[in-house]
């Protein structure tokens, strides 16, 4: 079994990586805010539920998000493992978590709030597959087109700086706690995610390590 979660203030860069640890170990990689993302721009009645919180850069509300994460985790594509990005956040979050599924390894990203700062201003999504570019790091061969599928790329809406802080805000406040409580378990490595994007294999290497001694 390999139930791997990522944990890391916005920006650090979870989702780059995941994308690399998820298909080189063949387990999906499931990230809170692109299935609230995909249902936002769906208009489902998710969707519907969640916009306001992602507009604010708040957190969706732990009842609602658990539910969500609980049904994804559910469907057969988990039952080798599965890489979670953005859940938990919460200490309660954490705690209904533990009554579903047992996690294996814990990877705290870190790096210094300058460099989250230029990563997230300049990142570009992808509207069809969600693949993750930077107009600086990582740029696409033709600006403004996904490398990948061709797929526009567009600045997600809560990338405005006053969000951006907001963000980084509510993860000081409410996301943080979980690097204690994870420690205290002993389940967490602290992931050093401060290389630039032309080292980005140093990251993956330490997570590989991590889930290799684990
Ligand atoms: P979510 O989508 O989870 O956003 P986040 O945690 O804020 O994380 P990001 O996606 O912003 O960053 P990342 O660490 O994945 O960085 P990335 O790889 O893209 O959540 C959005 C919203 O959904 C929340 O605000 C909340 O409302 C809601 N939500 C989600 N989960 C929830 C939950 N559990 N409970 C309640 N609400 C929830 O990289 C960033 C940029 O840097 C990219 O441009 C990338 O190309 C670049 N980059 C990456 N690595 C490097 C590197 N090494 N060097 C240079 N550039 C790099």
């Amino acid at each position: 079994m390999m139930n791997i979660v990522l944990l890391g203030a916005p920006g650090v860069g979870k989702g780059t990586c995941a994308e690399v640890l998820a298909k080189k170990h063949s387990i999906p990689h499931i990230s809170s805010g692109d299935i609230f993302r995909e249902a936002v721009a769906g208009e489902s009645e998710l969707g519907k539920k969640v916009k306001q919180y992602l507009d604010r850069g708040e957190l969706v509300p732990d009842e609602l998000t658990v539910e969500v994460i609980r049904q994804r985790l559910e469907k057969d594509d988990c039952k080798k493992g599965f890489l979670l990005d953005g859940f938990p956040r919460t200490i309660a979050q954490a705690e209904s978590l533990k009554k579903f599924s047992k996690i294996d390894h814990i990877l705290n990203f870190t790096a210094v709030k300058k460099l989250i700062v230029e990563r997230l201003s300049g990142r570009r999504t992808c509207r069809k597959c969600g693949a993750i570019y930077h107009i600086k790091y990582f740029p696409p061969k033709l600006e403004g087109v996904c490398d990948k599928c061709g797929g526009e790329l567009y600045q997600r809406s809560d990338e405005a700086p006053d969000v951006v802080m907001k963000r980084l805000a509510v993860y000081e406040e409410q996301t943080k706690p979980l690097i204690d409580y994870y420690r205290n378990e002993g389940t967490l490595t602290d992931i050093d995610a401060n290389y630039p994007a032309e080292e980005i294999g140093k990251i993956i290497e330490q997570c590989e390590e991590a889930i290799k001694n684990g």
